[in-house]
């Protein structure tokens, strides 16, 4: 129906007739184009093989220090030996400045703080890089926006190739034969099945995944040692692939974790075993490139390479070719300061108000970074709870789920909205665009015509205000309910916003713009987005949430979009208690999601998205703010750096493939602990 309307509309505004509008939603629009962003990166594009090919090589080599102080004193075995079989070749054809020179350190900063080691039971080691670098996964995501658009395909890890059975039900794939962990112990199935079985499954202890989130009805074959295969209710569970990638299907060691399982040891509780390897008790035991050695509170985590990582690059050099990777623990916009200063290496700026500045510096002769911008995948949207009862403590905040859950409430917001005032107020200039919500625009599986926008217009928003009885009985500017459970009260509205300078500006341009329309915001603000157990109960009214991959490469996290489990989305959560009540157009998203995720052709399934976008931005599912680029710094010393947008189907940590970066001896940093390696690495 709309989206070649809403095309016409946009374009030839004054031969808008009366049967084309009524197929329109009233005060819907198309979403206008937006500015160019100056010095866009272009994205060199590989066949998968030219990027990474498992196979043996002749003969491998280390770091001279690690065969002279390890292997010859008999510490460690000869490199042949620690290394898989057929090891993982990260290809010349694909590296932007070739095989490299072994050494040096890479220092990340970050906003975040390790909660412990043991993320198979969901805690994390404080994200911007240090997750990805201890967590292995099956399969591998972030280098895939480098694929050209006909090879696109999931990229193997510690599950190297993969089969469907004739009937699209089952999928078996095998694992790196011979991959050792970190203190030199194999990698096998019982590690795969472990984590499902055992972590996953286990409803007792909190999980990254679900038991519906790798695809339809999964159970887990062990068919040996290194192969695993996967069956399904439904065919064609493409999603399943993605789903065993980063964050939801990265192992833990079980030979470690199963001493601190109740299953497996007598006395052990479940929180014993979320708890079991707290942050501080270091080595960690990985399958990641470099292993965290040491920490100090609030200041900084030390990783030395990992003697059994099991990468190599052509010449059949074990990676990673850096020694040593430092997390500085500081703040996310200390992050992008640091990177600017040259006492980091790497950040994704993410923060519109520090870019000018950022742009500035960097223009300068003696910058130490550079500074890559891409498309507008991140965005600010409101998230209204969607749930009724869930955590509800008085009746106000029964009347503003009410309200949450009738559209012309969630209209009118949207339409009191200035977003291009919003956008000038995160930072001036062309950065950020209009946001309908839906699906990021400028990516991949963007279809602009799908979008309903309800743009600015403070009278209709009124309008709407009034309609749903909404009225300022006692003159004091806030409107009142004057009918429902919440009769006689204020419309008071708490926000939760995070802690960064962009949801500073954020709550204070909304705090103005509810206010015009006789909206009380009342900001909720918290020292770390992480760490939101209201957000958890579902005990909050409405809070800003920056959007991401989910809304750039859709079928990779479905529940964070669509209501297709109780845990999701976020703004629409289930307890037992008190189960998610869907609204008719929110059962249709989920069979889209569900759809869409095991749909085999790209045009199908382009054209279910497009469905499900209209669906979600005509029922304005969230209220979409602002979308806006990000942009990779990385220090300038540092070799091999792809162009990269900062978020594609991973953040850029992962997408650059950090074991390939090198640095030439000259620019090396001197090392805090050089030449040693993790001491539990046998
Ligand atoms: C945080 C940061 C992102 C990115 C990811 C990596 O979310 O905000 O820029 O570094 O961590 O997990
Ligand atoms: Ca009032």
């Amino acid at each position: 129906m709309k989206p070649t309307t809403l095309l016409k509309i946009a374009i030839l505004p004054s031969l808008l007739s009366i049967s084309v509008a009524q197929a329109l939603p009233n005060g819907a629009s198309s979403l206008p184009e937006p500015a160019q962003i100056p010095n866009r990166l272009e994205i060199k594009q590989f066949m998968p093989d030219e990027l990474m090919q498992v196979k043996a090589l002749e003969s491998y080599t280390e770091p001279a220090w690690v065969t002279e102080k390890f292997v010859n004193a008999g510490l460690l075995p000869p490199v042949k030996d620690r290394l898989p079989k057929e090891p993982i070749v990260m290809m010349t054809e694909s590296m932007p400045d070739g095989v490299g020179e072994y050494g040096g350190v890479f220092r990340h900063s970050i906003g975040g703080r390790p909660q412990g080691w043991n993320w198979a039971a969901a805690q994390t080691q404080g994200w911007g890089g240090i997750n990805y670098t201890v967590q292995q996964c099956l399969t591998s995501t972030g280098p895939m926006y480098q694929l050209k658009g006909e090879a696109l395909q999931v990229l193997p890890n510690l599950a190297t190739d993969w089969q469907w059975s004739d009937d699209k039900m089952s999928l078996t794939m095998n694992l790196l034969e011979g991959a050792r962990w970190s203190d030199g112990e194999l990698f096998t199935s019982e590690d795969v099945r472990f984590y499902w079985e055992d972590t996953v499954l286990e409803e007792r202890i909190p999980s990254f995944s679900s038991a519906d989130a790798i695809g339809a009805g999964a159970k887990l074959e062990v068919v040996d040692e290194y192969t695993i295969r996967w069956h399904f209710e439904k065919p064609s569970q493409n999603q399943a692939l993605y789903n065993m990638s980063f964050l939801t299907f990265c192992p833990g060691p079980a030979h470690v974790l199963k001493a601190h399982h109740p299953k497996y040891t007598e006395g052990k509780t479940f929180d014993d075993f979320t708890n079991a390897l707290p942050a501080d008790e270091l080595p960690a035991v990985t399958m990641g490139p470099w292993v965290p050695t040491d920490v100090k509170t609030d200041q900084i985590i030390v990783l030395r390479r990992n003697p059994y990582f099991w990468k190599v690059d052509e010449k059949g050099q074990q990676l990673p070719y850096m020694d040593e990777m430092h997390f500085n623990l500081g703040t996310w916009e200390g992050r992008t300061i640091q990177t600017l200063a040259g006492t980091a290496d790497f950040s994704n700026m993410e923060n519109p108000p520090i870019y000018l500045e950022t742009l500035r510096k960097l223009a300068g002769d003696n910058a130490k970074a550079t500074a890559m911008f891409g498309p507008r995948n991140l965005s600010w949207a409101i998230q209204m709870n969607q749930n009724p009862t869930m955590s509800v403590a008085d009746v106000r905040q029964e009347g503003i789920r009410l309200l949450n859950r009738d559209l012309k409430f969630r209209k009118a917001i949207s339409h009191a909205v200035d977003r291009k005032t919003l956008g000038q107020a995160l930072v001036k200039g062309p950065f950020t665009a209009e946001y309908a919500g839906g699906f990021h625009p400028e990516t991949s599986f963007y279809d602009a015509d799908s979008v309903v926008y309800f743009g600015y217009d403070q009278e209709l928003a009124k309008q709407y205000l009034a309609e749903l009885g909404l009225k300022d009985t006692d003159g004091d500017g806030i409107l009142n309910f004057t009918e429902g459970p919440a009769k006689g009260e204020e419309l008071e509205i708490v926000l939760t916003v995070g802690p960064t300078s962009s949801e500073a500006a954020l709550a204070e341009n909304l705090n103005s713009m509810m206010g015009e329309v006789g909206i009380k915001i009342i900001p909720r603000p918290l020292d770390n987005v992480q760490n939101d157990a209201e957000r958890d109960r579902g005990a909050f009214d409405w809070r800003t949430h920056r959007g991401e991959k989910e809304l750039a490469i859709p079928f990779q996290r479905v529940e964070w979009i669509a209501p297709v489990a109780e845990t999701g989305p976020l703004w629409h959560r289930g307890s037992n208690s008190d189960p998610q009540q869907l609204q008719d157009f929110e059962k249709r998203l989920a069979e889209l999601a569900l759809e869409f995720s095991s749909e085999e052709d790209t045009a199908k399934q382009k054209a279910l998205m497009a469905e499900f976008n209209t669906l979600f931005t005509e029922n304005v599912y969230h209220v979409g703010l602002v979308s806006y680029p990000g942009a990779l710094l990385v220090n300038k010393r540092v070799k091999n750096v792809p162009n990269a947008p900062i978020l594609a189907y991973q953040w850029a940590e992962d997408a650059v493939m950090r074991e390939r970066l090198w640095v030439p001896k000259a620019d090396q940093i001197a090392e805090l602990q050089p030449e040693t390696l993790p001491t539990h690495s046998k």
